[in-house]
């Protein structure tokens, strides 16, 4: 792919109280691609999605939209088109879907544009869409993380970034949170980065993958490579040599 990069982070080290947890990482996301980045617990792979958005202060390196560097403030992301659905699937139990779809479409002034973005983004998500008045406790974990995921989306993003969708779901459901993931790139170009721990049946759904180990990417490339290369295995068991990848 030779696309234009949405999101590039150059250099990007940070670390929290003394703990080095990014070192001098690139990474970049090209418009309309879905990209992995996996890695063990620790690696670094949340810090990467949080000092895109200014959740984790930068020690060096730079954040670019579109060509352009960026000083990532966390509330304005989602008005310049990049949004963050979590790990850990934070809806809120006690609002309806369609109030929770109402958060997700907060730096959205026009309050008509709004019902219809989201009723365009229940288009997608028919299971919600027959629920809409409901409240999301009633949800199960696959749905919760769909609508999730469903609220990212009505600010509209060009850029979507994802922390462990699959988190805390059947093999059967986080193919189905994955399929749905593909829905969204193929229907609406979404650009899209989505953190994943150790998932194999993610990488037939993406373009990319960067693998993180120790705040470092270590391997980057299209699945088959990195299949080949046996680089997760290798990352998983720690027996990957310094220096390699
Ligand atoms: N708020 C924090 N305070 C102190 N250390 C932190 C904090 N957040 C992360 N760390 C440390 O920074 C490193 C990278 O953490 P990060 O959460 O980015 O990893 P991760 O790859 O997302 O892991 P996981 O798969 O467990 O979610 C780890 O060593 C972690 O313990
Ligand atoms: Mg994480």
């Amino acid at each position: 792919m030779t696309g234009e990069n949405i999101l590039e982070l150059k250099g990007i080290s940070v670390h929290y109280h003394g703990v080095k947890a990014l070192d001098g990482v690139n990474i970049a996301l090209k418009r309309g691609e879905i990209v992995a980045l996996m890695g063990p617990n620790g690696a670094g792979k949340s810090t990467v999605l949080k000092s895109v958005f200014g959740i984790a202060q930068l020690d060096s390196g730079e954040v670019f939209y579109k060509g352009r560097p960026i000083t990532p403030v966390v509330h304005e992301m989602a008005g310049l088109g990049v949004v963050l659905v979590p790990q850990g699937r934070r809806v809120f139990t006690r609002l309806t879907i369609e109030e929770n779809l109402e958060i997700g479409g907060f730096s959205i002034r026009d309050r008509n544009g709004l019902g219809k973005r989201i009723d365009g983004v229940l288009d997608t998500f028919p299971v919600l869409k027959k629920k809409r008045k409901s409240r999301a406790r009633a949800l199960s974990g696959g749905e919760q993380q769909m609508l999730a995921i469903a609220r990212g989306l009505v600010a509209g993003p060009e850029a979507l970034l994802l922390d462990e969708p699959s988190l805390g779901l059947s093999p059967r459901i986080v193919k189905e949170v994955f399929a749905k993931i593909k829905e969204i790139n193929v229907a609406h170009g979404t650009s899209i980065m989505v953190v994943e721990h150790n998932i194999k049946s993610l990488l037939e759904f993406v373009d990319r993958a960067y693998v993180l180990d120790k705040g470092k990417v270590v391997a980057e490339g299209a699945p088959g490579k990195l299949i080949e290369g046996g680089i997760l295995e290798k990352v998983f068991l720690g027996k990957l040599q310094a220096g390699a990848g």
